[in-house]
Formats: structure tokens, sequence, C-alpha cells
């Protein structure tokens, strides 16, 4: 008996017409790809325009050939220390061995995946682990496979339970919750938000502004959420103190606001606690992970609500299915990974290291700001979240310096990340994140593996590279353009 088919082995499939293969590549002419051909095939069917900023940076000369740990190694067997960290996508780094283990075990023994038709024990599993978890009673999971989507999900469910009179939602300047188009609506970009239609019951404050918050509060009583990264990512690595989400918590609560706190980035020990909101000793209503959920193998992202908040929204058999299960949420080997990686993250101690090695990566960050005043502005963030800004050159370039830097994108003119980005990765094999907002900081989320001496090798390599002051730097960065 043919098992795919439950036919005798020789009737199966014996008379329908063969239809013609197209010419397809095989998995094994895709690992051997070389860089022309991937380059042919961006541009030809996925992102010209991405190319342009790949070739500026000089990311589109590596062909990535495999990655362990703390390192991605190129087609010519060059290590390459990852600081860029997926955005917040690596916290056990790359291929972690428990959690190869843990899916392969999971193939091998034929485990199911689409948890549609019956209880998953592997989606049970998981929500009951992030409700351990989470603190207060942030205890109803809904399981997706993208930060974007479990945004959505956080803010559906946030206005529903708000209800149709307070449908209002408060976001903040420089925020980023996504792309899709719900969430785009918090997205504080010009650019992302791309003269598309978007939601209007939304109200935009400064982030970490109180007052304004209270003013907004004040003025609209149809507010009915807001809507916060805990740190702001591509806003440049903004924290807030603590003070400010105490007296957000108090305000939400005065108010009947229901506070979403979108801890996709930030989440999962990234910050040095498993949410930042912790440092504060306060509880948001609503808030969503993703990223390294998904173990760096796989798409996984969780909305997590207090119990009341979803009950309210989703509670009954005639609400349930309004913002039910998506086709891949809770998919079997997606939370198996998740649930192996949340062990791991307690297992490996993996959330004092990021407070421990994060704040090491600041004090020697802070050390060569005091060696290079003129170059570094400010270094801050939380835990393995940080952010190294660079001064504005765009006005104070130095003349000489000008007609060069005229010949770059606009989107580097007189921005120091973009031209140290390039050279961290030609000269030091060191790959680091830039952000959607702040062209002059560099992002560093290093996996939460980190150790000491990987610390020591990015900012002894940061170091070299600073010593060659601000025009060697251009000058070097301009040269790897015209080769
Ligand atoms: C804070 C935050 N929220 C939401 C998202 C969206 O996540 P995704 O790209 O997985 O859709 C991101 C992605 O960078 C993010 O940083």
């Amino acid at each position: 008996m043919n098992v795919w088919t439950s036919e005798p082995e020789s009737a199966a499939m014996v008379d329908a017409p063969k239809i013609k293969k197209p010419d397809l590549l095989t998995v094994e002419d895709a690992k051997a790809l070389d860089l022309p051909h991937m380059t042919e095939y961006f541009k030809e069917h996925l992102n010209p325009g991405q190319l342009h900023f790949m070739k500026l940076l000089g990311f589109n000369k590596v062909k990535i050939e495999s990655a362990e740990g703390m390192y991605y190694v190129d087609q010519n067997g060059r290590k390459i220390l990852d600081f860029f960290g997926g955005f917040g996508s690596l916290a056990f780094g790359h291929n972690h061995p428990r959690i190869l283990a843990a899916r392969k075990a999971f193939q091998d023994e034929k485990r199911h995946e689409i948890a549609m038709a019956f209880l998953s024990q592997y989606a049970a599993a998981l929500a009951k682990n992030l409700a351990e978890i989470s603190p207060g009673d942030l205890d109803m999971v809904f399981l997706g496979s993208s930060g974007s989507e479990a945004m959505e999900a956080a803010i559906k469910v946030a206005e529903r339970a708000a209800g149709p009179d307070r449908g209002k939602i408060v976001y903040a300047e420089n925020s980023f919750h996504g792309k899709t188009k719900g969430v785009l609506s918090l997205t504080d970009s010009p650019l992302y938000r791309g003269q598309f239609r978007l939601v209007d019951n939304t109200v935009r404050v400064p982030f970490a502004d109180i007052d304004a918050i209270r003013n907004a509060f004040e003025a609209d009583p149809e507010i009915g959420v807001i809507v916060l990264e805990t740190i702001q990512g591509g806003g440049g690595i903004v924290t807030a103190q603590p003070e400010f989400w105490q007296e957000l918590r108090a305000l939400c609560d005065k108010h009947d606001v229901l506070w979403v706190a979108d801890e996709v980035q930030c989440g999962m020990g990234r910050s040095g606690l498993f949410y930042a909101f912790e440092y504060a000793g306060v509880v948001p209503d609503v808030t969503a992970l993703a990223k390294s959920l998904g173990g760096g193998k796989c798409a996984m992202a969780a909305m997590i609500a207090k119990r009341d908040v979803y009950m309210k929204a989703y509670g009954k058999p005639n609400t349930a299915l309004i913002h039910g299960p998506a086709t891949f949420g809770g998919i079997g080997e997606a939370c198996i990974t998740a649930i192996e990686g949340l062990n791991i993250l307690y297992d490996e101690n993996l959330i004092a290291n990021s407070a421990e090695q994060g704040a090491y990566l600041m004090t020697r960050l802070r050390q060569l700001q005091e060696k290079y005043p003129k170059i570094i502005k400010d270094v801050r963030g939380q835990g393995l979240m940080v952010g190294l800004e660079f001064q504005d050159f765009s006005q104070t370039m130095p003349l000489v310096l000008r007609p060069m830097v005229a010949i770059l994108d606009d989107k580097l003119k007189g921005s120091l990340s973009g031209f140290i980005g390039a050279l961290l990765l030609r000269d030091y094999d060191t790959l680091v994140a830039f952000t959607e907002y702040n062209r002059n900081v560099i992002r560093l989320e290093p996996p939460l593996i980190c150790q000491r001496a990987h610390v020591d090798q990015f900012v002894d390599a940061m170091d070299d590279l600073l010593s060659r002051g601000i025009v060697g730097i251009v000058k070097d960065f301009v040269a790897s353009q015209v080769k």
C-alpha cells in the first residue's frame, strides 16, 4: 500500500496525464546559487530597490553558507560576528543545538503541524508557558507568525474590549509596530505609510511624554487604547524611565484606557528582564512577542492579553472566531521551537546574561565615547538592546569631504552609521544594524548567548575603525564604492 495515496502501489497515479514540470531549481540548486545568480534573481523577482542599499553597504558581496552561535560563515570561510542579531530575532544565536534537536525529533516522530481541527498539545503547552512567564493576569494567548500579526491581534483585542464608543488609539512619534495595514496606522513613518489609506481612529503623541498623554486622555473621551513599544527600536533605541510607565499605568486606570505594550523586539529577555516593562513593576493590559520566540529557526509570534480583556473581546462562542486561529497560528513545529527556546532562556540564564553583557557593552562604548567625543554622541539602551548614536555631520561635514559624500545616496549623506556599518563588515568581519528613523544610530542586538570576549571583539573593532578619524572613514567608504 502506498501511504500517500491509499492505493495499491501499482495503481497509484498510473493513468493521470503527466503535467510538464516547469524549469524549477531544486533545494540543492538553491544552496549552490552563486552571487551573480542570487543578485539576478533578487533583482528580477524580489526587490531591486533594496539591492541598491545592499550594494551601497557592500552586503551584496557576501553569501552566507552557514551560521552557528554568534557567527555567520561566508563563502570564503570568513566568520562574521553578528551584532545585528536579526533585529532581536536571535536570542539563542544561530542554530542552537537544543533547538535543532527538538525540531529534528519532532520531524522524526512525524508529529502533526496544522492545528485547525483538533486541540493542539503544542499550542496549548506554549500558551501555558507564556501565561506562566507573563506577570499579573496576562494569561490569554493568540499565536501568529509575525510581529505585525501579533500586534494586529493586540490592537484588535484592545479595541473590542474598550468598546465601540472608546475606539480611538493613541500611538507615539517614531513608533514602529509593523507594516500590515492596521498597525501601519500606528507606525510613525511617512515612508512606510506610503500614502496608503489607513485607519483614522488614531491620536499621535510624543514618546514617553506623560503630560501629552494626560492631555490627550482628558481632551478625548473616545480614546480607549494606547499602544507603545517599551523600548523604541526603529526610533533609535529610546527608553523611558520606570516612573513614566508607572504614571502611564495609573493614568490608564483612571481613564479606563487599555495599555498595549509592544515587546516584539525588546521582549524575550533582550532588555535584561523577560519583558522590558517589568523594570517599572507594572503590567500592561496586552502585550506582544515575536522575533526570538521563533528560536531563530521559524516564524512565531504571540499576543498575550489579560484574561478579562480577552474575554470581553472574544470570550463567547459567538465572538470566539472574530479573531480566531490563523491557519499557521500555533503550527506544531514552531510551537515546540518556541517551547524549547523559552526553556533554554532560563536553563542557560540568558536573561541575566543579557543584563550583564549589555551593561559591559555600554560601559565599554561609553569609554569609546570619552575617547572620540567628536564622533560618538550617545550610548543608550537596556540589556543587549543598545543604540550607538554618532554626531550628525550632515551640516558640519568637512568641506573636503562634501564632494565625495555627494556622490552617495541620499539616505547615507552625512550619516556616519552607514559608512561605519559598511566598513565594520568589510574590514572587521562584524555585522551591525541601522534604525528606521534615526540615521545616525547603529543598533546593536547580539544574541543573548553573547560573552565578554564577543563584546571585546566588537568594541575593539569599533575603536580601531574610529581611530581612522572622520576623514579617513569617509574616504575609505567612498573608495569601497568606486572599486
Ligand atoms: C517593535 C516592533 N513591533 C512590530 C514589529 C513587526 O514585526 P514583523 O516584522 O515580524 O512583522 C517589529 C519589527 O521589527 C518591531 O520591532
